[in-house]
C-alpha cells in the first residue's frame, strides 16, 4: 500500500503517520524529518533547509526532489510508504509521478487532512515532540504521562523552532499557494479520500482507518 497524506501545518500528518505506520509497518518518508535530522546533525543540506524551514518557507524543489529519490532508493519499501509532507509543489508532485511512473511505487491513495487554519495555531503552539525518537504530543490535546519526558523512549520533549505563531503564517500561506494546486492534481485522478481533521484525535483515526480499508 503506498499512501500519501497531505493537510496544512499542524493538521494532524505526523500525529496519522504514527499510527499508520504501526498498524501497517510501512517505510515512513517525512521530508520535515529527513530535514530535522539533518539539522540535528549539522549537515550541508542540513544548514541550507535550515536558512528556509526555521522562516517558514518551504526548501526548493531541486533540494528536495532528489533527497526523496536517493531516500527512496536506499529504504526498503517492499510493504509499500507512507509519503508525509511530499510532494508539496506541482513540480514535486510531478518529480515524484515521473521517478514511479509504470512500477509498483505509484501513490494509491492520498488522505488529505481538511481542518480550518483557524485551528492551527492552538495546534502548533502546543505541540512537543521527542528528541529522540520524534513522537509527537501536545500540551493539553495528547500529553505526555510525565511533563516533559516521551512516554514511548524516556528522550526529552522539546519545541519545534518553526512552531510559531509568526513561522506558521507562512507556512499556511505557502501551503495554500504551492500546496493546494497538489491536492487538486491528485483529485483529477481520483485518489483523494478527504478526512474530517478537526476531531478528536481517537475520531480522526477511525476515519482514516474506514478511508484505508474502503
Ligand atoms: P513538516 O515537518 O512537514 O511540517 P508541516 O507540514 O508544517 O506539518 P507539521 O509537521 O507542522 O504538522 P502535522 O500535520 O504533522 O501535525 P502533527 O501531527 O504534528 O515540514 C516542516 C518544514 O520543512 C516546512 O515548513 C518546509 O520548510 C520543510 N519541508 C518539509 N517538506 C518539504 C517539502 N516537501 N518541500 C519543501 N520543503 C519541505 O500535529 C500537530 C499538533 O497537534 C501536535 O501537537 C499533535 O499532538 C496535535 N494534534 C494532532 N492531531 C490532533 C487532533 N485530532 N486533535 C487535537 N490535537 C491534535
Ligand atoms: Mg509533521
Amino acid at each position: 500500500m503506498n499512501l500519501l497524506i497531505m493537510g496544512g501545518p499542524g493538521a494532524g500528518k505526523g500525529t496519522m503517520s504514527e499510527k499508520i505506520l504501526e498498524k501497517y509497518e510501512i517505510l515512513h518518508i517525512s521530508t520535515g524529518d529527513i530535514f530535522r535530522a539533518e539539522m540535528a546533525q549539522q549537515t550541508e543540506l542540513g544548514l541550507l533547509a535550515k536558512s528556509y524551514i526555521d522562516k517558514g518557507l518551504l526548501v526548493p524543489d531541486d533540494v528536495t526532489n532528489p533527497m526523496v529519490k536517493s531516500f527512496l532508493e536506499k529504504s526498503d519499501h517492499s510493504k509499500g510508504y507512507l509519503l508525509d509532507g511530499y510532494p508539496r509543489t506541482l513540480d514535486q508532485a510531478l518529480a515524484f509521478q515521473e521517478l514511479v511512473a509504470g512500477t509498483d511505487l505509484e501513490i494509491d491513495k492520498v488522505l488529505f487532512m481538511d481542518i480550518p487554519f483557524e485551528v492551527l495555531a492552538q495546534r502548533v503552539t502546543g505541540r512537543r515532540i521527542c528528541k529522540e525518537c520524534k513522537a509527537i504530543y501536545h500540551i493539553t490535546n495528547h500529553p505526555s504521562k510525565v511533563d516533559g519526558v516521551c512516554d514511548v523512549c524516556g528522550g526529552q520533549l522539546i519545541q519545534r523552532k518553526d512552531d510559531t505563531v509568526e513561522s506558521l503564517n507562512v507556512r499556511v500561506s505557502e501551503y495554500q499557494k504551492l500546496t493546494q494546486p497538489v491536492l487538486d492534481y491528485y483529485a483529477k485522478f481520483g485518489k483523494v479520500k478527504k478526512i474530517n481533521a478537526d476531531q478528536s484525535i481517537d475520531d480522526v483515526w477511525a476515519d482514516v482507518q474506514k478511508a484505508l480499508e474502503d
